[in-house]
């Protein structure tokens, strides 16, 4: 996700933002810049890649006196969405005069039609991004005021932004917003520094004002002046923060891991944010446009991936033959061209990919779209290699994953699964009104997963009681299959227990001959179609003493005495269940791997892009 830091004070503010930029580095991104306001001229400087290239190019090309006397400026690390990770891309983006720089987190939904206005207004851009459309939209409203420009402006904004503004007009103060992306203002000693992230503060002031929703601040070195969206005066509590420097890095969470957990809601918020049309009962995804020939033409589907990107495409078959009437295949991506795979023009193949680089996929990708393919793509990482090639597809806009192991990429990729299985059902089976409440069920995925979080406490003691297990079997069915795949693999690679993902019935052809008092089963028991069977293959498994650990849905009736530790998910459509399952998996998986002393985030062995065949 993109970092925002902003200094006015009485120190010269380069340091002091390049320094804020490197604390915000952990939050992945791919392009950095900065803006210093000095002697009414505004400084521009920004790159593709790191900020230690940044700071090196400042100080190549700025001399000793602007760096010294500057005490006004706004920096940023991008994680591109609209437009790839390039300099041009880059932010601060400035306004028609070029007077005005602006910084931004978050994404402008009605971008492309503000864009449109505008250049029917004479103005021109020169990026891709969503940001410049905003900071073209400021300066044409700026009349000497920027809180007046920055409130008139935001007015016409749909989406989400934390924002950073300064001009070259206005010595000694900038102006900030915010609405869905953070953004809080630190008050120091003649001295006040803003950012997206406690981190790039804390080594300033842990004086803190955190902005809500549709707050504008004019920020001097004083402090700030708080105001809403209609410029009228709004009044925020100063807080104190007590974390140690480290932790507020991973903002307060133990591990990336954690913190990418509990970031979930927050995520499948993002992935789903301005793609539901609740008119049609369809999905918007722009990245997906087929000729009407070529969506009439398509017969099957084909997902090829690895590792949890291939388990969410097994959950994401469900959703295509269910909703589209599609026959469904999903290939492990690395085994793909190595036969002779039978595919063509009628095939709509989709590769995911979190990362967008992973060799084994992008060979397959390739393969594909030779034999003349469909091919669209499911990423996280804006331009990745994946992403480029296919051409057409769907980002995930789960922000970036950290920690090796996945876990809101999971999610995220299912909900688009999801939506995506939409769009082609309502062309080929699906009615409004089934469509309306698909786009129903897709919006209360995040209230869902934060129910399920609510089990954190609950999860971290049960894992306390399986966290010696040598082996562990995982067993589900139906939807739930893939995801018992998914929860075994998910503890393997981080507490380094060996785990077995098993369909339910399958135990009972071979690897039931392990069971016993030591080995444990995790079994997915939730209220979906088969789950009487799965009780069944529990009673077995109690039979052979396995001590077995259930995952239920909360109130339902017909739960069997026999369960004895349970891990509750709240009620939904059987569609949702892996969502809120796997969520409550993770934590267990994480929870294991903490009381077992392992290095949860890098975990041995393992990488977080596999870049080799
Ligand atoms: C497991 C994990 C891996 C990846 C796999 C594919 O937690 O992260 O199994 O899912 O390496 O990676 P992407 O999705 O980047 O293609």
């Amino acid at each position: 996700m993109c970092g925002i830091i902003g200094y006015v004070g009485h120190r010269p503010a380069a340091e002091i933002l390049i320094n804020g930029l490197r604390r915000l580095e952990y939050r992945g991104y791919d392009s950095a810049g900065i803006a210093l306001i000095d002697n009414g001229r505004l400084n521009i400087l920004k790159n593709a890649g790191k900020v230690n290239l940044l700071a090196e190019r400042m100080r190549a090309s700025w001399n000793a006196e602007l760096l010294n006397r500057a005490t006004l400026g706004i920096a940023h690390t991008r994680w591109a969405t609209h437009g790839p990770p390039t300099e041009v891309n880059a932010h601060p983006h400035t306004d028609q005069t070029g007077r005005l720089a602006l910084v931004h987190n978050g994404i402008i939904e009605n971008y492309a039609s503000l864009r449109r206005q505008l250049e029917g207004r004479g103005h021109k851009f020169l990026s891709q991004t969503d940001t410049e459309v905003l900071a073209h939209l400021i300066g044409e409203f700026y009349k000497g005021d920027l809180v007046d420009a920055v409130c008139a402006a935001l007015k016409h904004v749909e989406g989400t932004y934390g924002i950073a503004c300064v001009s070259a007009d206005l010595p000694g103060a900038m102006v900030v917003a915010r609405k869905g992306s953070p953004l809080l203002i630190g008050v120091g000693e003649n001295e006040t520094i803003v950012a997206s992230d406690v981190s790039a503060i804390i080594s300033h002031t842990r004086q803190v004002i955190y902005l809500d929703d549709n707050d504008v601040a004019l920020v001097t070195a004083a402090g700030a002046e708080i105001r809403d969206i209609n410029n009228i005066s709004v009044s925020r509590a100063v807080a104190s923060v007590d974390w140690e420097e480290s932790a507020a890095e991973k903002g307060g969470f133990a591990h990336f891991m954690l913190k990418e957990i509990f970031e979930q809601p927050d995520a499948l918020q993002n992935t789903m944010r301005g793609r539901l049309d609740e008119e049609m009962g369809s999905a918007f995804l722009a990245g997906l446009q087929f000729t009407p020939r070529e969506m009439a033409g398509i017969r099957r589907v084909v997902i090829l991936a690895c590792g949890t990107s291939m388990h969410a495409g097994m959950v994401g078959r469900y959703f295509f033959e269910e909703l589209a009437d599609l026959p469904t295949e999903v290939e492990q991506a690395a085994e793909f061209r190595y036969r002779n795979p039978l595919i063509g023009g009628h095939d709509l193949v989709i590769a995911i990919s979190q990362s967008g680089e992973t060799a084994d996929t992008l060979a397959a990708v390739r393969e594909a779209i030779q034999k003349g393919a469909l091919v669209v793509s499911l990423c996280n990482v804006v331009g990745s290699t994946i992403a480029r090639e296919t051409g057409r597809g769907v980002y995930l806009h789960a922000g970036p994953e950290i920690g090796v192991a996945s876990t809101k990429a999971f999610t995220s990729q299912l909900l688009v699964l999801l939506m995506m299985a939409l769009k082609f059902g309502r062309s080929r089976r699906l009615s409004r009104e089934e469509g309306l409440e698909i786009c129903r069920e897709v919006r209360s995925v995040p209230g869902l997963v934060r129910e399920t979080l609510k089990q954190n406490d609950a999860i971290a003691a049960l894992a306390a009681r399986y966290a010696k297990a040598r082996d562990f079997f995982y067993i589900g069915r139906g939807l739930l299959y893939p995801v018992a795949l998914e929860g075994a693999l998910k503890l393997k690679e981080i507490s380094y227990i060996h785990a077995e993902g098993y369909h339910a019935a399958e135990l009972k052809h071979g690897p039931i001959a392990l069971l016993d008092e030591n080995v444990p089963v995790l079994a997915l028991a939730c209220d979906v179609p088969g789950k009487d069977k799965t009780f069944s293959n529990i009673q077995e498994c109690r039979a052979r003493q396995a001590p077995v650990l259930s995952v239920v849905t909360d109130g339902d009736p017909s739960l069997p005495e026999m369960l004895t530790d349970i891990i509750r998910v709240p009620p939904s459509s059987p569609r949702l269940t892996p969502i809120t399952v796997v969520v409550a998996l993770q934590l267990f998986a994480y929870h294991v791997a903490r009381i077992r002393g392992c290095p949860i985030d890098q975990p041995k062995n393992l990488a977080k892009s596999v870049t080799v065949e």
